[in-house]
């Protein structure tokens, strides 16, 4: 008989797919999509021209970059039978219910024919790219009483975002970060949500099926729902002085506790999207004036680094997102689904490869129950 299958828990280190979409070396911080290091990306190109890097393959030029724009400018409108399907959502619900809710809702207001048509598979993807968005903001209008403001064409992704929220226009700075916050978030390799957006893929579901179901993956704590928790948790801390900050870190850490934030299953070093999120913190402060828990959060990364960075366990992309959101203005309940509205790309590329040699996922399982049982009668149980 073969040798049973080993087991490895959360199928850390396993391959689940060949992929060219993004590159990590986890020890030394190195991130790329496409093979264009993150740091570049992040100074030198928008949103938008990340998107289109991540689905079609290449940086596009700029007649290609001029095209993709205005198609992404001119599908961000809601249905208004969209609109009323979050109108009918409990207010007090959290938003990436609502977001899951109204994704799943697009296959019906945009049937295909199947994902085999290639012309479906683009259309939807910008679909899904140009209207989260709009689905975050309007929610978080509808649920305070608020009609939702309609996108505006003549802006950016990520200006046109913000622009929705409160129907004021950012400046050109908080354009800026809030646009580099997408394109950090926009694609991070095999993680749970984009696994779950490939497994979903690979029955030949539509791609808003797809995208709900990887949505719901990114909700959870351990995953895009720790940037909520970031804040919630630094409010906590007694930051009076660095002995109160590292009291508070070993405590925790000798309770076991999870600190959010820090740790990565495939970072061992400082998420390099942490570095670039940091600085942006600091133009925002420069701007707008600083915050007291940003300096708080920065004793906790020299404490932690001293009583656990030897163990690899560094600050990762959602210690520095929320201060950043936060600054923007952005409600803390909409921290992950602005984590949704970036990583959409990234899923859709993911969806996109696994279509052009696809098969379906079925892993197998190793068998711990018991077998050949007979079932007894009801009164002899
Ligand atoms: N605080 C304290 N100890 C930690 C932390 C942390 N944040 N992260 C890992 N460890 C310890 C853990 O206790 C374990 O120690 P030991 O070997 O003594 O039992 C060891 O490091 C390995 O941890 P693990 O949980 O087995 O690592 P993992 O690869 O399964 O989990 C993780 C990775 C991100 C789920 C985990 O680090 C974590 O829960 N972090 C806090 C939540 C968080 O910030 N999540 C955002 C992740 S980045 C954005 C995203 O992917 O969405």
């Amino acid at each position: 008989m073969a040798d049973k299958p080993e087991y490895i828990p959360g199928l850390a280190g396993v391959p689940a797919a060949r992929s060219s979409v993004c590159l990590i070396d986890g020890s030394v911080g190195k991130l790329q999509y496409r093979g264009y290091p993150i740091e570049q990306l992040a100074e030198q190109c928008t949103y938008e021209e990340t998107a289109h890097l991540l689905l079609f393959g290449e940086l596009p030029t700029r007649e290609q970059l001029e095209t993709f724009e205005q198609e992404l400018a001119t599908r961000r409108k809601l249905k208004f039978r969209i609109v009323d399907v979050l109108k009918q959502l409990p207010e007090s619900g959290h938003p990436m219910d609502a977001l899951t809710a109204a994704v799943a809702g697009f296959g019906m207001f945009y049937p295909g024919d199947h994902v085999a048509d290639l012309e479906f598979r683009r259309l939807s993807a910008v679909r899904l790219v140009a209207k989260l968005p709009t689905v975050v903001a309007a929610w978080h209008r509808i649920r305070r009483g608020d009609d939702p403001i309609p996108p505006r064409p003549d802006l950016g992704h990520a200006a046109n975002f913000l622009y929705m929220l409160e129907g004021e226009e950012p400046d050109e700075l908080a354009a800026k970060v809030m646009d580099v916050a997408l394109t950090l978030h926009a694609e991070h390799s095999m993680n749970a949500s984009t696994f779950t957006a490939r497994v979903t893929a690979s029955t030949l579901a539509d791609p808003y099926a797809a995208v709900a179901s990887a949505i719901g993956s990114l909700a959870g704590p351990l995953h895009g729902g720790a940037n909520e928790r970031v804040l919630a948790m630094l409010r906590t801390i007694d930051g009076s002085s660095p002995e109160a900050v590292r009291r508070w870190a070993e405590d925790r850490l000798a309770r076991k506790e999870k600190i959010m934030g820090f740790g990565h299953r495939v970072y061992k070093v400082k998420d390099p999207r942490a570095v670039i999120l940091q600085g942006l913190a600091t133009q925002l402060f420069e701007r707008y004036g600083a915050t007291p828990i940003y300096d708080l959060a920065v004793e906790l990364e020299r404490q932690m680094s001293e009583l656990v960075g030897h163990k690899g366990i560094a600050p990762n992309v959602d210690f520095y997102s929320g201060i950043v959101y936060e600054k923007l203005g952005i409600p803390v309940d909409l921290f992950t689904p602005v984590f949704a509205i970036a990583r959409v790309s990234g899923w859709l590329a993911h969806l996109l490869e696994q279509l052009q040699d696809n098969r379906i996922f079925r892993p197998s399982q190793i068998w711990v129950g018991e077998a050949d049982r007979t079932v007894p009668p009801i009164d002899a149980r």
